[in-house]
């Protein structure tokens, strides 16, 4: 159901700049907009009048409205005009069909410059110019009266109205939580701000508001959402910003399932409100395990796009004694040791030059493979490569049919433990993915992958580090686990039983990107205690840290679970941008700062000194100069 256009006729204008059609040729009509392009012929002078909704074609008669072309001959580019006068049809032949008020033209008989404007940095009427980012950013509230970023915003408005109304349909209550808080860990730095009112104490601002919702489950709110603002210091890449958006919601009495098929649907629904053009892969989404992903695809994160996966290939290596005797001395010591021999089979690359190969060895070398082998697949069906040797034609055939290589396809294949050879193949997946274009760009593959460890082990601590977040649950057969060798949690050691414990944790995927991850958490006490120990949480750091939690769990907390998902990641899948800054108002460099508010900046001495404060610097490193 679409509801009809709003008036947003104002003083200054009785129509948009998109909204006159053939309809309305005839009537009087008043713009107001930016100066998007002049064309003056003398007599006659065209301006395309623009504003977020469209674009108009003005035309200035000099015979008929004198004064009205005297003032338009001044007008120039980003320059902000109201002008008036009749819509009328444009000649045959002069329609321009692109454009959705392209058969009307407004001959202007009054015209006033309300503003001018300085000739801007960079064409704003020119969607393909490049622009240096930090320009860009330095004058954002020009790049954003580009056409591309206007889209992007809107379809990002779009997206969390779209995620609004499904929450609000489901029974989600929306909750504001604050921004000034106590650590919550998720994994980064906190951002800390000083009390003026207690000098010499700080708040948090929240990593995401993970212990808020967990207390709001506690206090019966049954289900929450908020479209929560994060913030994270730590290192920033495409898909990261220090400061960010979450969809953040929890349910109670819940299974890890209701919260999956929950997210599933909404994600859905959303989808098709916002991209309805775009079609999703599979509206049941494929859950992977943990272990299968990494097994499958090498990665916690799949782009479910295309195939290309992982294929173990010992079973061929094995002589017939179990033992492997392949002939080719590396994969044969790497079998011995335990290790896993597998491939990827490339489409199309079975005939790449020595050069290629080459290439594709040194990127192997720097995903931390020690190095790659190949088998190509000739036209005819022929297996070459510097290992047919070794393995003899009968076995490199066997190998090349167990990855399902077709002629003219080229077999990859690594030997190592089995972390470095899953992560190295899932890398070298996604780089050749994207390089040979594998996935349709157009295509939504969502996906889940759940059960992670519980933990893994902190050498450099000697505990148990949550892999995800701390307060994640324990899948319930493996309860038991949550233990150590001795039998004391808080002496943790690598073998304990706690390192085989999965978690009720789901991580939500979309075309090769985390998009979003949560758990069904640990709602018991006892529980909790014992997974913070693990963690190496002293009774007292417990306590100080996570105080509150440890004492509303004494006052009957449900059962409950919940996820975050990533808005401007979503936003960015969603509008295939390469990174989240595309779908940011206001996001900061890669170095943290905004260079059009030229943030970070010095306090004001006389802050300091209200909150107690003075810089010392750190030794080493003197203050960074802004960029841009
Ligand atoms: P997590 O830390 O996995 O989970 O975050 C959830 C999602 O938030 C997005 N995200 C980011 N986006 C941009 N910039 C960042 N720096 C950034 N960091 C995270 C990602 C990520 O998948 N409290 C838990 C959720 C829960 O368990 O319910 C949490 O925050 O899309
Ligand atoms: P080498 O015997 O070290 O000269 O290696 C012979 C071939 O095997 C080269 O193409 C190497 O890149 C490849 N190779 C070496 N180590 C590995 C490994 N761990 N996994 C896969 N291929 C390897």
């Amino acid at each position: 159901m679409t509801n009809p256009p709003p008036s947003l006729a104002t003083p200054y204008r009785t129509h948009t700049c998109g909204a006159l059609r053939a309809s309305d040729a005839g009537s009087p009509a008043r713009l107001a907009g930016w100066v998007h392009r002049r064309r003056d012929h003398g007599q006659l002078i065209f301006i395309d009048l623009r504003d977020r909704h469209g674009l108009t074609q003005v035309v200035i008669d000099a015979t008929d409205a004198p004064e009205a072309h005297e003032i338009a001959s001044r007008a120039r580019s980003e320059f902000v005009l109201t002008v008036a006068g009749e819509v009328v049809r444009r000649l045959p032949g002069t329609e321009n069909p692109r454009l959705p008020t392209g058969e009307i033209e407004l001959r202007a008989s009054d015209v006033t410059i309300l503003n001018e404007a300085k000739t801007p940095p960079f064409y704003i009427n020119d969607p393909d110019a490049p622009i240096d980012e930090t320009l860009r950013l330095r004058y954002r509230y020009l790049d954003i009266r580009r056409e591309a970023m206007q889209q992007r915003l809107l379809l990002r408005s779009r997206l969390v109205q779209a995620i609004r109304e499904v929450h609000h349909a489901s029974g989600f209550v929306e909750v504001e939580t604050p921004n000034l808080i106590k650590s919550t860990p998720e994994g980064a730095r906190d951002f800390i701000v000083p009390s003026r009112l207690q000098p010499g104490a700080v708040y948090a601002l929240p990593q995401s508001p993970q212990q808020l919702k967990q207390l709001l489950m506690v206090a019966g709110v049954d289900r929450y959402f908020q479209i929560a603002r994060c913030f994270r210091d730590e290192d920033l890449r495409g898909d990261r910003q220090p400061e960010f958006t979450q969809l953040d919601l929890e349910m109670s009495f819940v299974d890890e399932a209701t919260v999956m098929d929950f997210v599933e649907r909404m994600a859905i629904e959303v989808s098709r409100a916002v991209v309805p053009e775009r079609p999703i892969l599979a509206t049941l989404f494929p859950r992977f395990t943990f272990a299968e992903a990494m097994e499958r695809f090498g990665s916690d994160k799949p782009d479910l796009r295309f195939g290309m996966e992982l294929v173990d290939l010992a079973p061929e290596l094995a002589g017939t004694d179990g033992a492997a005797a392949s002939g080719f001395r590396v994969f044969d010591e790497v079998l011995a040791a335990g290790g896993r021999v597998k491939a990827i089979s490339v489409p199309g690359l079975g005939a790449a030059p020595r050069s290629r190969i080459d290439e594709l060895t040194e990127t192997a070398k720097r995903f931390g493979a020690k190095g790659l082998a190949h088998l190509s697949v000739e036209a005819e069906g022929a297996v070459k490569g510097p290992i047919v040797k070794f393995l003899g034609d009968d076995l490199a055939e066997r190998l090349v049919a167990r990855a399902e290589a077709n002629p003219g396809d080229l077999v990859l294949i690594v030997a190592d433990t089995a972390d470095v050879t899953n992560d190295v193949l899932g890398r070298l997946r996604a780089e050749l993915g994207t390089r040979l274009a594998l996935a349709d760009p157009n295509v939504l593959a969502y996906g889940w992958v759940h059960r992670f460890p519980m933990y893994q082990w902190d050498t450099e601590n000697g505990r148990w580090d949550a892999t995800h977040n701390p307060f994640s649950g324990v899948v319930p057969e493996d309860e038991a686990l949550l233990t150590t060798t001795s039998g004391d949690p808080a002496a943790p050691a690598p073998g304990d039983p706690a390192g085989r414990a999965r978690a009720m944790q789901y991580d939500i995927v979309l075309n090769g990107w985390e998009l979003g991850g949560g758990s069904v958490r640990i709602w018991r006490r006892d529980l909790l205690e014992r997974s913070f120990a693990l963690q190496g949480y002293s009774l007292e750091r417990m306590r100080s840290m996570f105080g509150a939690i440890l004492d509303a769990f004494e006052y009957g907390a449900p059962p409950h679970g919940g996820i975050a998902l990533g808005i401007d990641r979503w936003a960015a899948l969603l509008t295939n941008q390469a990174t989240i800054r595309e779908v940011m108002a206001f996001p900061k460099t890669q170095s943290g700062s905004d260079p059009m508010l030229e943030a970070p900046s010095e306090p004001d001495p006389g802050q300091y000194a209200e909150l107690g404060l003075r810089f010392v610097g750190i030794p080493g490193k003197p203050p960074a100069a802004p960029d841009g």
